[in-house]
C-alpha cells in the first residue's frame, strides 16, 4: 500500500529531483506540499511549488505556504546556491496558488484527523513549519509514522558554515523542537547526502529524455552553483522507496542553538561508537548506495511528462 506522505520543503533545486522522484512513485501517495522559508522567500519557495507539481502534472495536490521567518530569529538565511529564483532560471509553467491554509495548520489538521501511524512526513527545508505546528499542539509530531530529515552533519563538516548545515543553520531552534519531539525520526544529513553526488554523465543524460520533466531537471542541474552537486533533498524520499541502499547508526542527536560559530551543529553520539548514549532518539544515516540511488533518481522519470 502506498505511503500517505507530506513533503515540507524550500525549492530549491534538489528539491525539486525529491519532488519529481516522489510524484514518479507509486509507492508514494503525496497528499500535499507545503513551503517554507529556507533557501528563499516563502513566497518563492510556495511558488516554486506549485511550479513543479504543475511541470509533473500534480497541480491538483494543494501547496500551503507555511512560515516566513525562523521560530528564533528576525533574519531568514537565504542562499543564492539555487539561484535568484530558487530554481537556477528554469522555464516552467507557473502553478496553482497556494492554499489560504498556513502550512503548520494543514500539517496539524492532517496528523490530528488521520489515525496514529498512518501520515509520513518528509522534511527537506528548515524545520520551522513543523516546529511551530509542535509548540502550538505538543506531541503533535508524534502521531507521524516517520520523520523523514534531510538536514545537519553528524560526523562531517557544515556546509552552511564548518559546523553546520544549511537546513539547521537556518533555524536551529526549530531544528532542535523537533529533533526532541520524540517522534520516528530519520536523519538525512551531509554524512550520507554529500555521498549521493550527481556525476556530469548523469546530469547530461536528462537532456536525452525528451520529456518536459527531464528537461526542467537537465535545466536546474546545470544551473545549480555547487562544485559536484549533491543530491541531499532526494535522500529521505528514496529511503522510502529503497530503504535497502542505506546504511544508518541509532544516536541520540540535539541542536546547538548558541549563537555563534557553532550555531545549527547537530551533536549526535552514536550507540555504535566510543562512549554511547544512554538512550538513542534518531535513526543517522551515514551511506548509501550512491549508483543505485541516482538509478532510482532517474528512473522515476519514466513515469514523468
Ligand atoms: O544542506 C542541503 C539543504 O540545504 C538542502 O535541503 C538544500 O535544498 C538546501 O536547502
Ligand atoms: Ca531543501
Amino acid at each position: 500500500m502506498a505511503s500517505r506522505v507530506i513533503i515540507d520543503c524550500d525549492p530549491g533545486i534538489d528539491d525539486a529531483l525529491a519532488l519529481m522522484l516522489a510524484c514518479g512513485s507509486p509507492e508514494i501517495d503525496l497528499m500535499a506540499v507545503t513551503a517554507v522559508c529556507g533557501n528563499r522567500s516563502v513566497e518563492t519557495t510556495s511558488f516554486n511549488a506549485g511550479r513543479i507539481l504543475k511541470a509533473v502534472g500534480r497541480a491538483d495536490l494543494p501547496v500551503l505556504a507555511g512560515c516566513a521567518l525562523p521560530i528564533a530569529s528576525k533574519v531568514p538565511r537565504y542562499n543564492l546556491i539555487h539561484g535568484e529564483d530558487g530554481l537556477g532560471g528554469v522555464e516552467l509553467p507557473t502553478g496553482r496558488e497556494p492554499a489560504e491554509a498556513h502550512a503548520a495548520d494543514y500539517i496539524t489538521r492532517v496528523l490530528m484527523e488521520s489515525e496514529a501511524g498512518s501520515v509520513t512526513i518528509i522534511a527537506i527545508g528548515p524545520l520551522t513549519n513543523l516546529a511551530f505546528a509542535e509548540v502550538r499542539h505538543p506531541g503533535l509530531l508524534k502521531r507521524a509514522a516517520s520523520i523523514l530529515v534531510m538536514g545537519g552533519a553528524a560526523f562531517c563538516p557544515g556546509n552552511a558554515t564548518p559546523n553546520a548545515e544549511f537546513n539547521f543553520h537556518a533555524d536551529p531552534t526549530a531544528a532542535q523542537i523537533v529533533l526532541s519531539a520524540g517522534t520516528n525520526l530519520h536523519l538525512f544529513g551531509l554524512d550520507v547526502t554529500s555521498k549521493a553526488v550527481m556525476s556530469d554523465a548523469w546530469i547530461e543524460s536528462f537532456s536525452g529524455m525528451n520529456t518536459r520533466c527531464a528537461r526542467a531537471a537537465h535545466s536546474m542541474l546545470r544551473a545549480y552553483v555547487v562544485q559536484e552537486p549533491k543530491l541531499h533533498d532526494a535522500c529521505p524520499v528514496a529511503y522510502l522507496l529503497n530503504p535497502e541502499l542505506f546504511k544508518s547508526e541509532s544516536c541520540f542527536v540535539s541542536v546547538d542553538c548558541e549563537p555563534g560559530a557553532t550555531e545549527g551543529r547537530l551533536l549526535a553520539a552514536s550507540m555504535s561508537r566510543a562512549d554511547p548514549p544512554q538512550t538513542s532518539n534518531a535513526r543517522v544515516f551515514t551511506d548509501v548506495n550512491r549508483e543505485r540511488l541516482l538509478t532510482l533518481v532517474q528512473g522515476c522519470f519514466a513515469r514523468l511528462p
